[in-house]
């Protein structure tokens, strides 16, 4: 039996009002030096560029998840569900707090240019030499690598796994409503007290019953909503492109041997290296990565000094959506871009964004997501979009639009190098 505080402890939240701590292992995780620097990364990467409301972290969140966690988790044991395995409570409330403790600064950008994963990061934070650790395997000795399994999904009950990790869980339940406070949007909402009523565990999966079904829509269609709206927002992918340009910029002159940085600190230097301990790792966070980008402002590198400047002044790339941007009129903007002298390596951006705001389950399927069944009250399972045409409907939409970013200026000073078409393209004589 896991220890419980003698005084259960109390967060203020804007989302949730309160988060509740009734579990010694559960403080003690927050209070890790792991845990805490989630306080220093932002929960939406460089979206505060376009909503500046979103400033919130990873912390906020992860408590969040915690709590959503929690709240089905008491729901369950109120309700006495003998499907419910109680022995796995802790395990799914460790799990919910640190499924994204492995998130460094920006991850969507830098991740990219690293090749890093933040799930691999998680892993090694969960089983490395860290505090994060010590507290797991101080309330039992297997709960560190059961952990990382739940947050892998790999971990043998699927019910536990999908509470943390399916198309309806914890995580997505919190974020889209946290998400949506903080960018100040109303998409987002939808009523998180009825869905933890609706659901209930069945068989070895989280179900919910079909009179919940149209809770269950309304929070599809939030989350359809957001990714649109907020997660897709094309300024918030041109800050994006800049930040990754940034870095794959500092990459390139990091290889080239006869560069010399004025201003870099050790834990970047080892990213820049691709060569990363757990501990250099849990090092970096925003604060590090912006204390730099400011300083390379000032590089005597004029591409790196240019695009450090334009991130911290928001002096982000134009854009154009098109239907359709192939390989010829990628070929012609490079070298349309050259013929200015600009070099499109780093002042060119080409974008596909696609989301399923439903997987639909088809049997056979690999299954990407855990999907969402429906229970009746004959106690038939059926896969939700079997029954709900909004879903189904929801579920055939792929993605949006091609967009091409590039930087306004210099471009339009010097737009007669430019065939007439491309000008066309890129807007550039209005
Ligand atoms: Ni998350």
């Amino acid at each position: 039996m896991a220890a419980q505080l003698r005084e259960e402890k109390v967060f203020k939240d804007p989302v949730h009002k309160y988060i509740y701590v009734q579990d010694e292992t559960i403080w003690n995780l927050i209070n890790t030096k792991e845990f805490q620097r989630l306080r220093r990364i932002r929960q939406l990467g460089t979206s505060f560029m376009t909503f500046h409301g979103a400033e919130h972290s990873r912390f906020s969140h992860s408590l969040g998840v915690y709590e959503v966690a929690r709240r089905i988790i008491s729901q369950f044991e109120r309700n006495g569900y003998a499907d419910w395995p109680k022995e796995e409570r802790l395990l799914c409330l460790c799990s919910a707090l640190l499924h994204d403790i492995g998130h460094g600064p920006f991850s969507h950008s830098l991740e990219q240019v690293f090749g890093t994963s933040h799930e691999d990061w998680t892993c090694k934070l969960v089983l490395g030499d860290t505090e994060v650790n010590r507290v797991l395997s101080a309330a039992d000795p297997e709960l560190p690598k059961k952990v990382s399994d739940v947050i892998c999904k790999s971990y043998g009950k699927e019910i536990v796994v999908s509470l943390i990790s399916s198309q309806l869980d914890a995580d997505r339940m919190d974020y889209l409503l946290r998400d949506a406070y903080y960018a100040g949007v109303n998409y987002g909402t939808f009523d998180l007290e009825r869905i933890l009523r609706v659901i209930r565990p069945y068989k070895g999966h989280i179900v919910v019953k079909e009179s919940g079904m149209h809770a269950i829509e309304d929070y599809l269609m939030s989350r359809y909503q957001m990714y649109w709206q907020v997660y897709f927002h094309p300024v918030t992918r041109s800050s994006e492109i800049v930040l990754r340009k940034i870095f794959e910029r500092a990459k390139k002159l990091y290889g080239d041997s006869g560069y010399d940085f004025r201003f870099l600190l050790g834990p970047l230097a080892k990213l820049l290296e691709g060569e990363m301990t757990v501990e250099d790792y849990a090092e970096l966070d925003e604060a590090y990565v912006q204390m730099t980008i400011k300083q390379w402002s000032k590089e005597p590198d004029p591409i790196l000094a240019d695009l450090c400047a334009r991130f911290m002044h928001r002096r982000l790339f134009q854009y154009v959506a098109l239907d359709k941007v192939d390989e010829s009129l990628e070929a012609e903007l490079r070298a349309g871009m050259l013929a200015c002298g600009i070099d499109p390596d780093y002042y060119m951006g080409i974008d596909y964004l696609t989301d399923l705001p439903y997987d639909v389950y088809r049997p056979g399927d690999e299954e990407e997501s855990l999907p969402i069944w429906l229970l009746d009250g004959q106690e038939r399972l059926a896969e939700i979009s079997r029954k709900s045409d909004i879903i189904r409907s929801i579920g055939s939409i792929h993605g949006g639009k091609h967009h091409i970013y590039f930087p306004a200026e210099p471009l339009r000073d010097k737009r007669d190098r430019l065939p007439a078409g491309l000008r066309d393209v890129l807007r550039l004589d209005g």
